[in-house]
């Protein structure tokens, strides 16, 4: 399964780059508005230290406003991919781009139904929102479930994104059902790669070691203590 970082916080993402573990980078309108500035400076950033897609998202409602926007974004970049809201006004914009070859993310999925349909449509990503379903009292893995059942057994030219991911669990939940890629706040990248017995064990090994160089030290007056 892809990771994507899920963050317009350039400093994030070089962080996660530096680990080897970013295979992309999803961005949306509330993520943009907690760095501020240019979008399209940032895109930029982001798509030069990203090695695959970068998800950019339009905010007209309209398919016409809608492949304006796409189009701008698609040219700051080879690794672009303009985010499209699930409506039809969405689905149309979708078709659209793919006959330009405009790669799309199809976003704000809820149900396999309307993945499903985006995957028609011709979006080469499908982001259903997990952790807004698990919000509501639904099961957003289940839907994360079906949509990877239906594209595989259709054999559909696109990928499941498990987006809106509040914890490790769900990266764990979702790499077991199949999906494609999953984008993950900076937050739970990093409590992924913890565990306080990794953590203690780091802490012990590293005091014994201090203390097994100190006795050498005594022992040969060699003055070395690591
Ligand atoms: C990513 O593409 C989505 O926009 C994002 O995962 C939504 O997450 P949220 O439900 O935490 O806002």
């Amino acid at each position: 399964m892809k990771l994507f970082l899920d963050t317009a916080d350039i400093e994030e993402i070089r962080t996660v780059a530096r680990w080897g573990v970013l295979d992309g980078v999803t961005t949306n309108p509330t993520l943009y508005a907690k760095v501020g500035g240019s979008y399209e400076g940032i895109l930029q950033d982001i798509c030069r230290i990203t090695p695959g897609p970068v998800s950019a998202e339009v905010v007209a409602e309209h398919v016409d406003e809608m492949l304006v926007e796409g189009r701008s974004f698609a040219k700051l970049a080879p690794n672009i991919v303009v985010k499209v809201p699930m409506s039809e006004e969405g689905l149309e914009a979708i078709y659209r781009f793919a006959e330009e070859g405009i790669k799309t993310n199809c976003t704000l999925i809820f149900t396999a139904n309307q993945g499903l349909l985006a995957a028609k449509a011709g979006a080469s990503l499908l982001s259903p929102f997990i952790g807004r379903l698990d919000d509501i009292n639904q099961d957003g893995m289940e839907v994360i479930r079906e949509l990877v059942g239906i594209v595989e057994m259709h054999d559909l030219d696109t990928e499941v994104l498990t987006a809106s991911v509040r914890h490790p669990r769900h990266v764990t939940e979702a790499a077991l059902a199949g999906s494609h890629v999953a984008t993950l706040p900076f937050k739970v990248l990093q409590q992924m790669v913890h565990h306080p017995l990794t953590d203690k064990g780091i802490k012990t090994f590293r005091d014994d070691w201090d203390k097994a160089r100190q006795v050498v030290a005594q022992t040969t007056g060699s003055g070395v203590t690591n």
